[in-house]
């Protein structure tokens, strides 16, 4: 396993569609495992494959909190196939928006389905943090930022404290 370098926005691989994964080999099993110990090494509590500028639908997620024990997640083609009507709102960050957090509103309760890195079809309901961190991530996939859910203002002022950033380490 290896960490690997965490792409920050504004990035066109933030940006894109990503593809189903056809065929779960080494190859995905070892990229879930290093995007699990980028997550960890940050820290954060979930990664999606476009952080680290590859665009397959993988995410990673782990919202075990200090103390107890750790509780990974590795998700292939992951689907939300259910919400729950009632909506929560809960501040969130992001690992390549550093240190800029916002008020979200998501589904309380998602089922979402998946495979598992040995192909294995799963499902899951989810409920509070794990539920809203999933959304999260999934968004990743799709091109969608929890940013994209702020007014115009708020986000471009946030990208630009993004642009400043990456300048500053160059
Ligand atoms: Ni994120």
């Amino acid at each position: 396993m290896a960490t690997r370098p965490i792409v920050i926005a504004p990035d066109p691989v933030l940006k894109q569609m990503c593809e189903p994964v056809e065929t779960i080999d080494a190859d995905v099993r070892a990229c879930l495992d290093d995007m699990l110990e980028t997550m960890y090494a940050a820290p954060g509590i979930g990664l999606s494959a476009p952080q680290i500028a590859d665009s397959r639908r993988l995410i990673v997620c782990d919202v075990a909190r200090e103390g107890e024990d750790a509780q990974p997640y590795r998700m292939v083609n992951p689907e939300i196939v259910w919400r729950s009507d009632e909506i929560v709102a809960a501040e969130e960050g992001c690992l390549s928006i550093p240190d800029q957090y916002a008020e979200v509103e998501r589904h309380r309760e998602i089922r979402v389905e998946y495979l598992d890195p040995d192909g294995k079809e799963c499902e899951l309901a989810a409920q509070g943090l794990l539920s809203a961190c999933i959304q999260h991530e999934i968004d990743h996939l799709d091109g969608v930022l929890f940013i994209d859910y702020l007014t115009p203002l708020k986000r471009n002022m946030i990208l630009r404290k993004m642009k400043k950033l990456k300048r500053s380490q160059k």
